[in-house]
């Protein structure tokens, strides 16, 4: 296994191991595994996923998450980011999928808003636009890790309230149906997640971040919106361009990202699977009552 670095501190190519050797081998899964905790961001090339291989890869992880309602692929393991309807056609420019796009566009991390969050993440590309379509990443253990000592031991324990409605209703009010606002009530983390294998520290925001226990709104919105646009800053982040054959695996705990916008009447197809944090990955410690 061959280990290309992709940005600065974070994220790296793997090559000479692919998804297929992770799914069936468990020497192949413990490599990847320990650059998964290391890097934060790994990237794939040249690989033939289908669905099937992308959950046995995954699954090596841990358990998968379901995708939840109001998504598209519901109750499956498969969440089906694209504008292409049912018919695979492309969507008009006002259609509900177009809106998820947008609401991807903002920089986050995955299912901080769930009761159960996320581990990782594992996206891959199907249908590229000729152009744009990128996904950005940022790391946020290497966000933590600047931030002045001082304020560290303000921050390390604060609690903060994560909502998908918060995140969703900045792109449309209509874009979350009631269903899904009933079923997915606001949750609380740490600002912080220690990673237990290495002992980093990231910091635990995004879209989603809007409340901080003990300061009043402004105050949390804007300490959050200051900890990500630290985070993101122009050279701190890393543009991942899609080729066929492309899968990403990322960090939810350790990083952000965002997607990037493409010329709208061109398809653009990505899969990604979730797989479900544990607490022997670190998520004890991120319950406020813990
Ligand atoms: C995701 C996501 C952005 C993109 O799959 O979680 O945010 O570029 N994707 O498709
Ligand atoms: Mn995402």
């Amino acid at each position: 296994m061959q280990v290309i670095p992709l940005a600065d501190g974070f994220g790296a190519e793997l090559a000479g191991v692919g998804l297929v050797d992770v799914a069936s081998s468990d020497a192949a899964y413990r490599a990847v595994r320990a650059a998964f905790e290391a890097h934060s961001l790994l990237v794939f090339r040249g690989q033939s996923v289908g669905d099937d291989l992308q959950a046995a890869f995954s699954r090596a992880f841990g358990p998968l998450e379901l995708v939840k309602v109001g998504s598209v692929g519901h109750g499956t393991f498969y969440s089906r980011l694209s504008n292409l309807a049912s018919d695979g056609t492309v969507v008009a420019e006002n259609d509900r999928q177009i809106w998820r796009a947008r609401a991807n566009q903002l920089w986050h991390t995955d299912s901080s808003f769930k009761p159960t969050p996320a581990l990782a993440s594992v996206l891959s590309a199907r249908t590229l636009p000729t152009a744009g379509g990128e996904t950005e990443f940022a790391s946020t253990r290497l966000a933590w890790e600047r931030l002045p000592a001082a304020q560290q031991a303000l921050l390390q324990r604060a609690i903060v309230t994560h909502s998908y409605a918060h995140s969703r209703d900045q792109i449309h009010p209509e874009l979350m149906t009631a269903q899904e606002r009933a079923a997915l009530p606001p949750v609380r983390w740490r600002l912080t997640w220690r990673n237990p294998v290495n002992g980093r520290r990231a910091l635990y925001v995004a879209s989603h971040a809007y409340a901080v226990d003990g300061m009043g709104d402004n105050e949390a919105k804007a300490l959050l919106a200051g900890l990500i646009a630290e985070a993101t800053r122009p050279g701190r982040t890393y543009l991942h361009r899609w080729r066929p054959g492309d899968v990403a695996m990322w960090d939810n705990r350790a990083t952000m990202h965002r997607g990037r916008p493409w010329p709208l009447q061109e398809p653009r197809a990505m899969v990604r699977t979730t797989i479900e944090a544990r607490d022997a990955d670190g998520l004890e410690e991120m319950r406020p009552a813990g």
